[in-house]
């Protein structure tokens, strides 16, 4: 007899779904663009090829625009507030680049260099922009220092240099909600439509900004619960001075309507006054820290 097949969609966000079929749950994605979908689909193929515990495969039903992968069950977004979470997420970022060692990801071909240099001037430049809505917030003082440290960061990055790390695969959007923790504690790597090949220390500097804001932005405690990111590239430590989550996070309020300016408003403003309470701080770890080693 021909059982009915029962399909469940519950939409997540207006191009995401989770669908619920015989029992079965899967992530449906639609791409606006199919040459992304396509970049996932190729990065899946070769992370699996070897093995990569830590991605949920694709479904071969997925073509085209849309993207299907099992539902990653009893997870749920990595707490960076929690030292093991953040031990598991840089654990997971770690096995992610050293992949290098088995896929040579410059030959893939169909990853974007990282383009860092732009991107940030890009985002300071539409900071700057933003200063009469984003100044009844926070005040002309911080709106200031804010530009200040960003001008500055930049004008280190480019005397430090391009980071000649070995070029691998990254992420390229280590948001919390794209780092699913499973019940014992793993971290699973969803989203990789900003996937793109770059150093190692550049995806794990963007962590660290993550990160930062749950532990008072104490950049030398970071340090030493977690002693590996002492590694990072010089490219690495010069990127902490530069407030990369408060300038993107402005600039994205700018973008919204009135009523989720509203929403948003007050928790941002205490974030961001919280930042610079401890820029200052954070920017003299990463001075003393590259003057050290310009030392040796
Ligand atoms: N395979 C999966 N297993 C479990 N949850 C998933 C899975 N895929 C997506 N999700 C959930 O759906 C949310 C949105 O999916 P996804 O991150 O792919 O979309 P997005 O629009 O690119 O997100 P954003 O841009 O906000 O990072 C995820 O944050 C996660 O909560
Ligand atoms: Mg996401």
């Amino acid at each position: 007899m021909d059982r009915k097949r029962e399909t469940l969609f519950y939409e997540v966000k207006p191009h995401v779904w989770r669908i619920e079929e015989d029992g079965q749950m899967f992530a449906v994605k639609r791409y606006k663009n199919q040459m992304t979908a396509d970049k996932v689909r190729k990065l899946h193929d070769q992370l699996l090829a070897v093995e990569f515990p830590f991605i949920a495969p694709l479904s071969e039903k997925g073509t085209g625009h849309l993207v299907i992968q099992p539902w990653l069950t009893d997870t749920k977004p990595v707490d960076f507030a929690a030292p093991d979470g953040r031990r598991a997420s840089l654990d997971t970022l770690d096995a992610l680049h050293a992949t290098r060692d088995v896929i040579d990801w410059e030959a893939a071909g169909y990853l974007p260099r990282f383009r860092l240099l732009n991107k940030w001037e890009h985002r300071l430049q539409r900071f700057r922009h933003n200063e009469q809505l984003v100044t009844p917030y926070i005040g002309s003082s911080a709106f200031e220092q804010f530009l200040t440290y960003g001008e500055r960061a930049l004008d280190v990055l480019k005397a430090v240099g391009p980071d000649d790390g070995p070029m691998t695969v990254l992420h390229g959007d280590v948001v919390h909600h794209n780092l699913l923790a499973a019940e014992d504690g793993t971290v699973y790597l969803i989203d990789f439509d900003l996937a793109a090949a770059g150093s190692p220390s550049v995806e794990i500097a963007l962590w660290m900004h993550r990160v930062l804001p749950h532990v008072g932005y104490d950049a030398e405690a970071l340090c030493s619960e977690l002693p590996r990111l002492r590694q990072l590239s010089d490219v690495g430590i010069a990127m902490l001075r530069y407030p990369n989550e408060v300038l993107r996070e402005w600039n994205y309020f700018a973008g919204l309507p009135d009523m989720g300016r509203r929403q948003i408003a007050g928790h941002l403003t205490r974030y961001t006054k919280q930042a610079l309470g401890s820029w200052e701080r954070l920017c003299e770890f990463s001075e003393n820290e590259l003057d050290r080693r310009s030392a040796r």
